[in-house]
């Protein structure tokens, strides 16, 4: 540890990592005027509406490169419609990955499927051997999520599913504006959700959207985040095919959200970017450690920035670092998520959700217990995922707020340094 009575390189924490909200101005608060002085808050009608719905749908669509944007309340809404769009109940597993967020899970559970966990690689998403390991004859959707701001190897999982015939959903809820050789996240798999909550690339608090190309699960997405059934062009439900009746979720987005999220928006790429400057001038900084590993990304330019991983040869050394960088003043606390060995990353990790690992029922038997689920059931306990188990417990997560400044990345690559010279002499 840092000798006694060390002074701290800090002493006052770190910006908060909200990296949307940190760029909230006057347009945002004239987005929301607008609104509300149009009195005028539903997507669907009004007494002057704005179209602010639409429009974010049609804006983000084009931001994206998709066919297709549908917003919707939350990023966890907008995985339940997307699953419902693809028709998953019981009888399925949904193969999802071992680092994740709790919603991931919630949204195969409700649907009364059944998830199954595939291991990680360097990249902290899906690894594509494990997806490949862990299908089985029941296996409809691989739920891939792009975790802490970087993209995974989401073009192989892809390949993955179509050569075995599954449908591919991107998760892409902590990595809005994230991009592969140019080519945005949501756009690999059949379709893509992003969030809009508080902590992620933009936000309005709260807020989701699903996206696909495909005309049919976008029809079907489009009756089930409402009342079930179809729309035409103007917003009113299509009773006329009773084959596409569905039900609804009641996960509709409202305009006052939807014009705050434009602005937003146009924000993006300035957010990302002062995100990923940080986050990459502070990797360089680490390349000179050699017992440091960098998570592999699979294109940088394309990284968000929003988290820095960095995974160390034990998980001894690994909370050493983090002490003496926390000690340092190397923290948000007590606000923010701060800087944390991972396995304090609550419930991010599969094996610290507990509803996950006891198999808690929605209704009694539902839906481990139904008939169609008989035998599809796994272990989700510490250990179904052992090359996440080792990476969580060696690497430390540390989140950079897109409103750093070089003085606060001085601090932390000072604090590193300083972390590293000890273990140099230990
Ligand atoms: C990976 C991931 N998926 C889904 C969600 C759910 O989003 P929301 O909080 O908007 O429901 C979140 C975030 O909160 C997330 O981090």
């Amino acid at each position: 540890m840092p000798a006694a009575g060390k002074t701290p390189i800090r002493t006052k924490p770190l910006p908060l990592e909200f990296p949307g909200a940190h760029y909230v101005g006057q347009e945002e608060i004239d987005a929301a005027v607008r609104v509300l002085s149009a009195k005028s808050p539903f997507r669907y009608f009004g007494i002057d509406l704005q179209n602010e719905v639409a429009t974010l749908e049609r804006e983000f669509a084009a931001f994206i490169g998709v066919k297709h944007a549908l917003a919707v309340g939350s990023g966890m809404g907008a995985l339940s419609v997307a699953l419902s769009a693809m028709r998953v109940g019981p009888g399925q597993q949904v193969v999802i990955p071992a680092y994740m967020w709790v919603s991931v899970a919630a949204a195969v559970v409700n649907q009364g499927a059944i998830p199954v966990l595939a291991d990680i690689d360097d990249t902290f998403c899906l690894d594509p051997a494990s997806v490949e390991r862990r299908i089985t004859p029941h296996a409809t959707v691989i739920l891939m999520t792009h975790m802490s701001g970087a993209p995974g190897n989401v073009e192989a999982v892809r390949e993955i599913a179509d050569r075995r015939g599954l449908l591919l959903l991107e998760d892409c809820a902590q990595c809005c504006g994230g991009r592969i050789g140019g080519r945005s996240v949501g756009t690999f798999g059949h379709m893509g959700v992003f969030s809009f909550q508080m902590n992620k690339n933009m936000t309005a608090g709260e807020g989701g959207c699903v996206v696909a190309n495909d005309d049919a699960l976008y029809r079907r997405a489009v009756a089930c985040h409402d009342l079930g059934y179809p729309k035409d062009e103007n917003g009113q439900s299509d009773f006329s095919d009773a084959g596409e009746f569905l039900w609804g979720k009641g996960a509709r987005m409202d305009e006052l959200r939807a014009a705050i999220l434009r602005v937003q928006l146009r924000r993006l790429p300035a957010i990302t970017a002062a995100m990923r400057a940080s986050k990459y001038r502070i990797r360089a900084a680490l390349a000179r450690f050699p017992r440091v590993r960098l998570r592999t990304a699979p294109d940088p330019a394309g990284d968000t920035g929003c988290f820095l991983i960095t995974t160390y040869p034990s998980p001894e050394m690994a909370r050493r670092v983090n002490e003496r960088m926390r000690a340092d003043g190397i923290v948000t606390w007590p606000q923010g998520c701060s800087n944390v060995v991972m396995t304090d990353w609550g419930m991010h990790l599969y094996y610290n959700i507990p509803s996950l690992v006891n198999k808690t029922s929605v209704a009694p038997g539902f839906p481990w217990g139904l008939a169609e689920n008989q035998g599809l059931v796994p272990d989700y306990g510490k250990g179904a995922c052992p090359a996440a188990d080792s990476l969580f417990e060696r690497s430390i997560l540390l989140p950079i707020p897109s409103c750093l400044t070089s003085e606060d990345e001085d601090d932390i690559i000072r604090a590193f340094e300083e972390a590293l010279a000890w273990e140099a002499v230990e």
